[in-house]
């Protein structure tokens, strides 16, 4: 099997790479030049991911991958061509732009030779599916191909694990044709016994945004929990625990923290308020989400202010974490970009170290002086603020963090130490959902 992955962003290439490693004879196809000779004569991974180096280095080596800039020689010798580009949300409106889709579609059908099945791995909006497959009937009344929905489910930091042994795949498309291309391209996959769901083009292209926008419900749930919970002495922890237990409810993304960030849930959420209002079937509760989270997010700021005292002119805080997750440098709606900015309009100068992401920040965030390393960052400052998991910051030497900071307040927004250890080592300590100390 041969196809073409349009588009080497994050999707695109972690699966290519992954596709690769399935057996499948992979050629990566991107517009940008530099990327691509990075990608092909240095192994230059262009965003970080845990493992996708070497996944791409030794399948290269094998001569089972390989990038180019000519979409059409990539397409011409494909079964299956992926559809792996951005659908960022169009200013103004909110609604996912899909230009660069319909664009690749335009390319690809002017390049296909022979049946060929084109994929949208992209998130698109319900209907975009349709609209590809017309758009390749109005540029090539002749050609031979089918329209799949395949939408990815992949967590950053994660991806290569969630590819590799996913929890489903879910494939969109009437054509037994096509179905039958896809299930030799997951051939692995039906080894290791994953459930592999055909449903129609619509339907799949719905599952993707059922799925984020039930996530990010389930985390906003728990964020007003853990609202309440600090209102009426409660731990959020063991509530979440508590309720996750239910199999009905399930444990995982209940862990509270300062709003859901990144490439996908904000966007997704947004897109998918749009498709309902549009359709004339509004999603409220998708849309109280959205308005809570972008709430959320602001207010976080408040909190540190008022649990430094209320007045922090002149202050300065350290900030640990700016990316909107661990273990990736991306930056894209994290909590960071409202947080940060909202401290210094008080006054505050603010101090950041993060491992990976402080490139990416230092171009969306100004006035930020950045440190090299945790202890550096919060050497004389007023507050110590948590701001991403790493698991660096998980074991700080916290008598060290004492003597650094000016004053021993931290304020901890993933909640990754106890209340009752930092009690121990002196702190006055605030988290999110659980007992405040001091
Ligand atoms: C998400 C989906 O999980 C993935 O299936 C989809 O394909 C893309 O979007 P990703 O954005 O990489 O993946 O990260 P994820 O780990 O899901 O976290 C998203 C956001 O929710 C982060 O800001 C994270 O901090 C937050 N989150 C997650 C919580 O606040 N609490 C949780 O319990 C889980």
């Amino acid at each position: 099997m041969r196809i073409a992955m349009i588009g080497t962003g994050y999707v695109g290439l972690v699966s290519g790479a992954c596709f690769s490693e399935f057996g499948v004879n992979v050629v990566c196809v991107d517009k940008d030049v530099t990327k691509i000779e990075g990608l092909r004569d240095r192994g230059e991974i262009p965003i970080y991911e845990p493992g996708l180096d070497q996944l791409v280095a030794s399948n290269a080596a094998a001569g089972r991958l390989s990038f180019t800039t000519d979409l059409a020689e990539a397409v011409r010798s494909a079964d299956a061509v992926f559809i792996a580009v951005g659908t960022p949300s169009r200013r103004g409106d909110g609604h996912a732009d899909l230009s660069y889709v319909y664009g690749a579609a335009r390319e690809i059908a002017a390049a296909m030779d022979g049946y060929t099945v084109v994929v949208t791995k992209s998130t698109v909006p319900v209907g975009t599916g349709r609209e590809v497959e017309r758009i390749i009937r109005e540029t090539r009344p002749d050609a031979d191909f089918d329209v799949v929905s395949n939408p990815e489910f992949l967590r950053e930091g994660s991806a290569i694990n969630d590819f590799m042994r996913p929890d489903r795949v879910v494939i969109g498309t009437e054509s037994e044709r096509a179905r039958a291309v896809m299930r030799q391209l997951y051939r692995v996959l039906y080894l290791i016994e994953t459930p592999i769901l055909f449903t129609a083009l619509e339907t799949s292209e719905l599952i993707k945004y059922a799925a984020n926008t039930f996530l990010a419900a389930k985390i906003t749930f728990i964020n007003e929990m853990a609202d309440l919970c600090e209102k009426v002495g409660a731990d959020v922890h063991d509530v979440a625990r508590g309720i996750g237990l239910d199999g009905r409810i399930g444990r995982k993304f209940l862990h509270p923290g300062p709003g859901y960030g990144g490439s996908c849930f904000p966007k997704d959420t947004l897109a998918l308020v749009k498709t309902a209002q549009d359709a004339g079937s509004p999603l409220r509760i998708i849309e109280t989400v959205v308005d809570i989270n972008t709430r959320r997010k602001r207010a976080m700021a408040d909190k540190i202010i008022a649990f430094m005292g209320g007045s922090v002119e002149g202050k300065t805080v350290a900030v640990l974490g700016l990316t909107f997750k661990p273990n990736t440098d991306d930056m894209r709606d994290s909590p960071s970009l409202d947080i940060v900015p909202a401290l210094q309009a008080a006054g505050v100068t603010v101090r950041a170290f993060d491992p990976e992401g402080m490139a990416e920040a230092a171009k969306h965030l100004s006035g930020v002086e950045y440190a090299e390393n945790a202890y550096q960052c919060m050497d004389g400052a007023d507050a110590l603020v948590i701001l991403t998991e790493w698991n660096e910051f998980r074991a700080l030497d916290l008598a060290r963090a004492r003597t650094l900071l000016r004053e021993p307040v931290v304020v901890d927004l993933r909640n990754i130490y106890n209340p009752e250890d930092m009690e121990a080592q002196g702190f006055r300590y605030s988290s999110v959902g659980r007992r405040q100390i001091g």
